[in-house]
């Protein structure tokens, strides 16, 4: 495993659109596993790929409620409730800011051999789904956080 370099604030790569993995290849399982390491070293709870420069749809989560969770072309199928709740990114250190989520999504991916699954999260974990299935259409939350 290796760890990654996190791209930062201006770097304009985050800003794009990521593409669907169309062949889940063992270079993607090493991304995987190279981004978990990553996301762990900064003590982060998710991080999608482009963070690390591959525009691919591809992200982790980390929380409690789901351990660890590897998303390979996640869409989010049902989104219940609202939350407002203070979030950051490990693009943009330091920064923090209110969002307005669903209390509680329900994703679906493949995960890591290509099988179809639904995992659903709340609170945090429902952030964190959002959050980083932004990161793959080039959003990140400041474009709609109300910033600290
Ligand atoms: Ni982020």
């Amino acid at each position: 495993m290796a760890k990654l370099n996190i791209l930062k604030d201006s770097d304009p790569t985050l800003h794009k659109i990521s593409r669907p993995v169309d062949k889940i290849t063992p270079r993607v399982q090493t991304l995987l596993d190279d981004m978990a390491e990553t996301m762990r070293a900064a003590d982060g709870c998710g991080l999608a790929a482009v963070q690390v420069g591959v525009l691919r749809r591809i992200a982790l989560v980390e929380t409690e409620e789901v351990g660890l969770v590897e998303l390979i072309n996640p869409v989010i199928i049902n989104r219940t409730g609202v939350q407002h709740n203070i979030e950051g990114c490990l693009s943009f250190p330091g920064e923090y800011g209110y969002t307005e989520r669903p209390q509680q999504v329900t994703v679906r991916a493949q995960n890591r051999n290509g099988e179809f699954f639904e995992v659903t999260g709340t609170d945090l974990t429902a952030r964190a789904f959002c959050h980083e299935i932004d990161h793959l259409d080039g959003v990140v939350f400041k474009d709609h956080a109300r910033m600290l």
